[in-house]
């Protein structure tokens, strides 16, 4: 297999073939680019598809990422789902749905923001057309409780043209809860970024599509370039099309 490379604006620009349905996950590890990538994806389908109905899930208290993306893309932020509207105003582009963090009691925090995320998630699937912005599926799914309402997505998503977009830091998950098999299976779109961690290589290798070696897999993964923006370090993205396989690594 070889693995050619593509800077990400012409990534973006001409190869990026998302259609309606089909699902996205993007797995590296902290600061590596992942929300400001899955945005850059998002992007593009909201350019191609005009009347997706997109919504940002947004797990953490605070992400200076998804601030600005937001308002790069016209999403307004919602703490409760569905989001209140003013007929004075025009329909935003979409949604960034930021529930308020109850700091003191975690057994209602959590209850609170699983809430929030699972009418929007349900909302979203079964109004089709839409696309499901999961910033950090683990947060989402094992610490918020939306692992099947996730695995529905993945499952059946595609005949409802509901798209998921994640992302994951941890490839297997922890003690605490696994990483649905489906993030693997699933989506058509998989981006692994730079990860020298042995056991996070060996489950990204076992992606399981046929044509590629798992060793290829993890070289191309252990050796992508990674660039230090500011106390980041961004790395490039191996990418692997379901469709072909295909495969490329993106720049950064
Ligand atoms: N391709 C890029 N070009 C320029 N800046 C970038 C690029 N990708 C990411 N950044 C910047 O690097 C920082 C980290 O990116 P980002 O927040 O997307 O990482 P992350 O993997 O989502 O991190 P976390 O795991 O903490 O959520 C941000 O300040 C972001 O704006
Ligand atoms: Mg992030």
């Amino acid at each position: 297999m070889r693995v050619q490379e593509i800077p990400r604006a012409e990534f973006l620009g001409n190869y990026f073939d998302y259609r309606p349905g089909e699902h996205v996950n993007i797995i590296a590890p902290t600061g590596a680019g992942k929300s400001h990538f899955l945005y850059q994806l998002t992007e593009r389908a909201m350019a191609e598809y005009p009347a997706l109905r997109v919504c940002s899930l947004m797990p953490k208290p605070s992400d200076s990422t998804t601030e600005s993306w937001a308002h790069n893309l016209g999403l307004a932020e919602t703490p409760v789902w569905p989001p209140k509207r003013h007929f004075w105003e025009p329909e935003p582009a979409g949604h960034v749905l930021w529930p308020r963090h109850i700091k003191d009691d975690e057994a209602r925090n959590r209850a609170h923001i699983g809430d929030q995320f699972r009418h929007a998630v349900n909302d979203l699937y079964w109004q089709g057309s839409s696309l499901t912005f999961a910033d950090d599926s683990y947060l989402i799914g094992v610490i918020y409780g939306l692992n099947s309402e996730l695995d529905r997505h993945w499952i059946a998503g595609r005949s409802n043209n509901a798209s998921l977009f994640t992302s994951l830091q941890k490839p297997s998950g922890t003690l605490q809860g696994a990483v649905s098999s489906f993030a693997y299976d699933s989506p058509t779109h998989m981006f692994f970024g730079r990860d020298n961690d042995e056991r996070n290589l060996r489950r990204i290798s076992e992606i399981g599509l046929s044509q590629i070696d798992p060793d290829q897999i993890k070289s191309v993964v252990r050796n992508l370039r990674v660039h230090r923006i500011g106390n980041s370090a961004v790395s490039e993205m191996l990418y692997l099309d379901r469709r072909g396989p295909y495969t490329a690594i993106i720049g950064i």
